[in-house]
């Protein structure tokens, strides 16, 4: 019988022993427990005399298949630069790299080559489903990518030579980007720990740790058994595209209980309540996304056509001096608008934008095509103004003199 291992009161070793019978130095439902999604972990000889299953040769011809996902990075140290070039390579791209600071990887090559998909089969004590892919990367001495943060489990395998690993454990490290490389690498990295892989040694790491590995020595190649997670939005936007393709035309938003509207543009509870019934998926959302969403969705639905932003952007002295000189403030004929009551005031829609707005002027916004001079009367009136006329929902239009 597979029983669950007792919870352990100790904080579990950040570095342990492996062996043939056992590649993560204890049994899989321990890693489970203690490691899996929450601390790393370094397996001494996971796998004990570790012979890679490809040559870098093989490794640099498969990144110059076309279909292949290959990358060769290049960092220049002198002056802190960093070149990528995505593949399909070329034997030119291989003969400009030099003995040192640059490496390639190549990705899905379980996908290419049976003897690198074998290398799965330890792994399955995990889902097959959560598996994405092997990557495999060749080094020369000082070869990485560079201090980055991964959103997925990853294996690191150490195959040939040596590679110094470095990460941090620090919850509060930054991990914020460098904004001038493709990269996506930390800004900031304070390495915690510190160590020399040799071939056969594996480094495991949970999601959203910063690491940075560097070829060592000599020639290096490491491979990663990367996992996938599908993010929140991900599902979201699949879930809602399945659904829907699933759905007939034919059933609608309904609303045949319909009373007269009090003002014309609000999103009332009513509505909120005939939306939750033709969206029975959706019942576990709160009522303010629900509105919010809404809100957009129904100001942007079906619309041709934008109002066009004007040529110059006024501020508030700017609007303030028009409205004093009779301007007159007009809605844009492409304008769509609504507004809804909720916990932290009105807000009015327009076109799938949301502005915070007063209630007495979202009313008249809605409900009328010229919007009266005395709307713009208060500080919160004069913002929400302000910020119609630079998106165009608003247009301000000269008094005509006879
Ligand atoms: C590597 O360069 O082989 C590892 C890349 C990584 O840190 O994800
Ligand atoms: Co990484």
């Amino acid at each position: 019988m597979n029983r669950a291992p007792t919870p352990r009161k100790t904080t579990p070793p950040i570095e342990v022993r492996g062996s043939a019978r056992q590649p993560l130095g204890m049994p899989p439902a321990q890693f489970l427990r203690d490691y899996w999604q929450k601390r790393p972990l370094l397996v001494r000889n996971a796998f004990p005399g570790f012979v890679p299953p490809i040559q870098p040769e093989d490794l640099a011809g498969l990144a110059c298949e076309e279909g292949a996902l290959s990358r060769l990075i290049r960092h220049d140290e002198a002056r802190e630069r960093w070149q990528v070039k995505t593949g399909p390579l070329t034997e030119a791209d291989f003969a400009k790299t030099g003995d040192a600071n640059w490496t390639l990887l190549v990705q899905d090559v379980d996908k290419w080559d049976a003897d690198v998909a074998a290398l799965l089969e330890p792994f399955a004590f995990l889902p097959s489903w959560r598996l994405d892919d092997i990557m495999i990367s060749y080094a020369e001495p000082g070869g990485g990518v560079g201090a980055h943060v991964d959103q997925y489990d990853v294996f690191l395998l150490q195959g040939l030579g040596q590679r110094h690993w470095a990460i941090s454990t620090d919850p509060e490290a930054p991990r914020d980007f460098r904004p001038d490389i493709e990269l996506k690498q930390l800004r900031e990295f304070e390495p915690t720990h510190e160590w020399l892989l040799d071939p056969g040694d594996m480094l495991y790491l949970p999601p959203g740790m910063p690491h940075d590995g560097v070829a060592f020595g000599g020639p290096c190649m490491t491979i990663s058994v990367g996992m996938r997670a599908p993010s929140q939005a991900e599902l979201t936007g699949d879930l809602a595209d399945y659904l829907a393709e699933r759905l007939h035309d034919d059933q609608r938003y309904a609303d045949p209980d319909l009373a007269p509207a009090k003002a014309p543009g609000e999103i009332d509870a009513a509505a909120l309540a005939r939306l939750r019934k033709a969206l029975p998926f959706a019942a576990a959302l709160d009522e303010e996304t629900l509105r919010d969403w809404f809100g957009r969705f129904i100001t942007r639905y079906r619309n041709a056509q934008l109002p066009a932003v004007p040529d110059r952007m006024l501020d508030e002295a700017g609007l303030r001096k028009r409205l004093a000189a009779g301007a007159r403030l007009l809605r844009h004929p492409w304008s769509r608008m609504a507004w809804s009551r909720g916990k932290s005031g009105c807000t009015l829609y327009a076109n799938g934008q949301a502005w915070p707005a007063p209630l007495a002027l979202a009313r008249q916004l809605c409900a009328q095509r010229e919007i009266a001079p005395d709307a713009a009367s208060t500080a919160p009136a004069i913002a929400t103004l302000l910020a119609l006329v630079n998106d165009g929902h608003l247009v301000l239009r000269k008094v005509r003199r006879r």
